[in-house]
């Protein structure tokens, strides 16, 4: 047992899905795992391991916010051996590189968060996705046709930014979508040397004001996950757990 979870060590897989919302941990235990069994509820923060394609994985919930799934990729990397976190989220759309329905594979995250600055000071760190692991997912998104854009991702604290203008000048700068997580699990990742990689739906869009039905939100949250489950396959191939 963790602080926040509450599982032994050999109930986690090496690999783990990671949406906001623990019911959709739930979701994809459900959906896609075989076998899959609930190790956590401590504080409503479901988690199940199950596996796909005979390779073991577990989906975590990790709650909204960059303190939120600090919380839960410190515990995952340190103290159950995860190997590597797929977040599977959603996003704004902050440029016009991007409609709703595209999924962003976040090859960068941009913060106005101040939780790194404890860590590096005055240094501004790039927090930024496993190379590998994000060529991956781009080639299985390719190969299933999915809408994949990869760029960079803005992991802001406020979800109601009283800041107007942050999102025209990061889309000046190339970058694609804002939710709120990526770059905290990015540094984690990078203070463990473990493999991170942020996927997000585009579910509205800042500029444009397009929003998705449920129903499309549902559909490209399920075409997200299995580009994430079999891009975990694929690195289980080459590197084994
Ligand atoms: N802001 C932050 N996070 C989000 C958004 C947004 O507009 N849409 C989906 N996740």
């Amino acid at each position: 047992m963790s602080t926040h979870i509450g599982a032994s060590p050999d109930q986690i897989a090496p690999y783990v899905l990671m949406p906001g919302d623990p019911y959709r941990a739930r979701w994809i235990a459900e959906t896609f795992l075989e076998d899959p069994v609930q190790y956590n509820d401590v504080r409503g923060m479901l988690g199940y391991t199950g596996s796909y394609k005979g390779v073991r994985i577990s989906a975590q919930g990790s709650g909204m916010g960059q303190p939120s799934i600090g919380i839960y990729a410190h515990e995952l990397f340190a103290e159950y051996d995860v190997q590597a976190i797929i977040r599977v989220g959603t996003c704004g759309g902050l440029s016009e590189a991007v409609a709703v329905r595209d999924v962003v594979l976040g090859v960068a995250a941009s913060t106005d968060s101040a939780m790194n600055r404890p860590r590096f000071g005055d240094v501004t760190f790039a927090p930024a996705a496993d190379f590998e692991l994000a060529r991956i997912a781009a080639d299985v998104a390719q190969e299933r046709l999915l809408p994949m854009v990869a760029g960079g991702l803005f992991s802001s604290d406020q979800f109601y930014n009283p800041n107007t203008t942050i999102a025209a000048t990061l889309a000046r700068y190339g970058v694609l979508g804002v939710e709120m997580e990526a770059a905290a699990l990015y540094t984690l990742a990078a203070q463990f040397s473990r493999r991170a990689l942020a996927i997000c739906t585009v579910s509205d869009h800042l500029i444009s004001g397009e929003e998705t039905s449920a129903q499309e939100r549902q559909e490209s949250f399920d075409d997200m996950v299995v580009m994430a489950l079999e891009s975990v396959v694929r690195l289980h191939e080459r590197h084994g757990h």
